[in-house]
């Protein structure tokens, strides 16, 4: 945890608002999946959407990791699969899992020597004609979804991704007609999932039709491995998750007879808990009705969650942290009335005008889904290292900056 001191130095030197990132949570956090995780090989593919800032990918590519074990990269965009090799992940640890893609996006990106990851029955057709002997990896639907909002949910009949999976053997017949090589398969369910049977469960569903590719040689479960947001949240249980996901994974791989990699795709489990928004309190007001409405200098330009999914995000006054509690709502500088940090009314340490407040849990889809609605420049991104130095990571837009490009 970054303490107070550090905030407020970074609150003068940078003012607010700021994004905030410990450096040394982002390298734990990795650690701890590729521990908890027993099998070899497994390759972590970041899910660079959750945070593509550059210094902050490059801290998880430099880490050492465990014998066995690689960072690669999950891209969703051509732009996504450009920044994982500016910092410098290899082709060859980088999955393209577009949905709805254009032909030109898939081919630019296997001309770069990614996998590609298809998505549709259509696309596959298309790119096993034009690239005979190729080889691929392929999105199933698993009829299985979990999320913390419907917006989230990306199995099941209502999800527009992946091969249905009733569908798994039209894909390989379509493969094996033009000499194509499905050497992966691949799911993901959801985000943000805290019930570890949802994966165990989703693992034994595409178990259920793996067998039918044949020339498989890794499986990618991808990601969704929830954090605790409210204080009331219990953690996923990632050594008991890690251990049951490696024996299932061991009894497949012993069915299929052959020994196969496996490949998991988190984005919030690695970088949510080490970010936080800074943010200054500029109107405190008191209605009639006794509602305490606290006005501060960001919005849901800046982090989307709270207005976007009704998502909690935890505050902390750290300029009055010994205050009396006083059940206040944290709302924004944004000109609507959805722009609130608190879906609903919360009780934090009294926030005076003038103070400090900081938003945690904002280091995954944060800073990546922040806009310039209402012409307000994006925020400065601060990484502080283990021994608390402060450095500039991506620097503040300006109102210039915005009124010359609009
Ligand atoms: N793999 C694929 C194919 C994905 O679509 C995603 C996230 C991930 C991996 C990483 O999921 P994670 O481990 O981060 O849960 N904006 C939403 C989350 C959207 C997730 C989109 N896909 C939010 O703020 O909750």
């Amino acid at each position: 945890m970054i303490n107070t001191e550090i905030f407020q130095l970074i609150a003068k030197k940078f003012k607010t608002p700021a994004y905030v990132y410990e450096q040394e949570l982002l390298k734990t956090q990795l650690l701890t999946l590729a521990n908890a995780i027993l099998w070899r090989p497994l390759t972590i593919l970041y899910a660079i959407k959750a945070n593509s800032n550059f210094r902050l990918v490059r801290t998880l590519v430099n880490q050492r990791l465990p014998k066995g074990v690689i960072l690669g990269v999950d891209a969703v965009s051509p732009g996504e699969v450009d920044l994982a090799l500016r910092a410098g992940v290899s082709n060859q640890n980088i999955i393209f899992t577009g949905n709805n893609v254009s032909n030109e996006e898939i081919d630019t990106v296997y001309k770069k020597g990614v996998m590609v990851n298809i998505d549709a029955l259509s696309h596959l057709e298309k790119f096993c004609r034009k690239h005979s002997n190729g080889r691929i990896c392929i999105r199933i639907n698993p009829n299985v979804g979990a999320g913390h909002h419907d917006h989230c949910i990306t199995g099941g009949p209502d999800s527009k991704f992946g091969i249905w999976y009733s569908q798994a053997q039209l894909a390989q017949n379509i493969a094996d007609k033009y000499n194509v090589h499905i050497v992966g398969v691949h799911q993901h369910i959801g985000s943000q999932i805290l019930d570890p049977d949802k994966f165990l469960y989703a693992m034994d569903v595409l178990f259920e039709i793996a067998p039918i590719f044949w020339d498989l040689s890794f499986v990618d479960f991808g990601g969704g491995f929830g954090v605790p947001y409210s204080p009331e949240e219990k953690p996923l249980d990632i050594q008991s998750l890690g251990a049951a996901m490696s024996l299932i994974f061991t009894n497949f791989c012993d069915k299929y007879d052959r020994k196969l990699k496996m490949v998991i795709e988190p984005g919030r489990y690695l970088t949510a808990q080490a970010g936080y928004l800074l943010v200054k309190v500029t109107t405190v007001k008191h209605n009639p009705d006794g509602k305490i409405f606290v006005g501060v200098n960001s919005g849901f330009n800046h982090l989307d969650r709270p207005a976007r999914y009704g998502s909690y995000h935890h505050i902390v006054n750290i300029s009055n942290p010994n205050g009396p509690k006083r059940k206040v709502r944290i709302v924004g500088n944004l000109c609507e009335s959805g722009d609130k940090f608190t879906p609903e009314e919360r009780k934090i340490a009294e926030p005076r005008e003038g103070d400090l407040l900081i938003i945690e849990n904002a280091g995954a889809y944060g800073y990546c889904m922040s806009s310039n609605y209402n012409l307000r420049p994006r925020p400065p991104e601060i990484m502080v290292t283990k021994r608390g130095s402060v450095c500039e990571i991506r620097k503040r837009q300006t109102t210039e900056e915005l009124v010359a490009s609009a």
